[in-house]
């Protein structure tokens, strides 16, 4: 069982302690029978309520522990004493998830928090590490072809699920961890657009097909750089004049590159275009306005966002809230109102 401690909320101490004594045998436990700051405690792992939800000030207490879970990845199990469908429904909306009598025999719960931790550990875990596999075997298949002369756009689509489906499963924190450990600064910076890029359209709802065609831009939209020297791609710190002039031609190597490989029209043009800014201070064509397609628009976004998020041995990351706040004040370069719920997608990760 991982560090961290179940929490076990009662407004019952007393007959709570037989409870308590096995939840002890599964890891570190804390009975909390009245409201306290959690700030100081261990990070809850797992919460059980053993409140009557009716309650006014139960329900409150349970909806403020839940509440600071803002990954919303550990199980709240919740103990009722009635079953009934409005009982149940109101426990789901505190965000219970998993709900038993409450004269379930305590080792029958501690077995349910044991199979929940576990699984959902397991779970993200290997949905993030398999779809990062898959999505870094396409971006070396498509990076060593773009070095090559050509590439082979085939392979590209049997990484787009598995992304979506990390990002869906895992989690995006999960995803951004495990591709912060990339060793390869393009690499990484291209799952992380992509990981970004899912969560984004999942957020908005777009349908399967489109979320494909977002991912797919994502992964492929910095492929020039394929062509650019490592040495400027992965040098630390500022870049000079002519290093900048260099890497600015990725865009347009990247389009060139893939112009002959079948990729459809939206897709080239988002690799062209995704340093474009929307009062035409972008490159490397200087678009504006209605020029901009809205596969651009939300790819430059998330481009932006992982950029600045970035993992590199030289400096630390920006936290995600400044990120933020740096795209809010990109003004008239980006969409403003896609950039609102670009903030409210990421304020949604879990
Ligand atoms: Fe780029
Ligand atoms: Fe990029």
């Amino acid at each position: 069982m991982n560090d961290g401690a179940i929490i076990l909320l009662t407004d019952r101490p007393d007959q709570s302690r037989a409870l308590e004594a096995v939840l002890k045998t599964v890891g570190h436990c804390e009975v909390v029978f009245d409201d306290r700051n959690f700030a100081n405690s261990a990070k809850p792992i797992a919460i059980v309520s053993d409140l009557t939800l009716t309650r006014y000030e139960s329900s409150r207490r349970l909806r403020a522990l839940v509440s600071l879970d803002r990954k919303k990845r550990i199980p709240v199990i919740c103990l009722m004493r009635s079953t009934s469908d409005g009982a149940l429904r109101q426990a789901r909306d505190l965000g219970a998830t998993v709900c038993l009598p409450a004269f379930t025999a305590p080792n029958l719960i501690a077995q349910v928090i044991r199979d929940q931790v576990g699984a959902h550990d397991e779970d993200g875990d290997s949905v993030c590490a398999e779809g990062v596999a898959r999505a870094t075997e396409v971006l070396t298949n498509l990076f060593d072809g773009a070095r090559e002369g050509s590439v082979a756009l085939g392979v590209l689509e049997a990484g787009l699920i598995p992304i979506l489906a990390a990002v869906r499963e895992g989690g995006l924190t999960r995803w951004l961890d495990t591709v912060w450990t990339h060793d390869d600064a393009t690499y990484q910076h291209c799952l992380l657009v992509a990981g970004v890029a899912a969560q984004f359209v999942t957020f908005l709802n777009f349908r399967e097909e489109d979320r494909r065609h977002f991912v797919r831009a994502a992964l492929l939209h910095d492929l020039g750089k394929a062509r650019i020297p490592q040495a400027i791609l992965n040098k630390p710190g500022r870049l000079d004049a002519d290093e900048i002039a260099i890497i600015r031609t990725h865009p347009v190597i990247g389009y060139d590159i893939l112009r002959g490989s079948g990729c459809d029209s939206l897709t080239l043009g988002a690799v062209r275009h995704h340093h474009e800014m929307l009062d035409g201070s972008g490159y490397p064509d200087g678009l504006a306005g209605s020029a901009i397609s809205d596969t651009v628009r939300v790819l430059t976004i998330c481009d932006i966002y992982a950029a600045l998020t970035e993992r590199r041995a030289y400096r630390d990351p920006m936290p995600a809230r400044d990120a933020l706040a740096v795209l809010d004040s990109m003004g008239t370069k980006l969409e403003g109102r896609l950039v609102q719920y670009f903030g409210r997608a990421m304020m949604a990760v879990r």
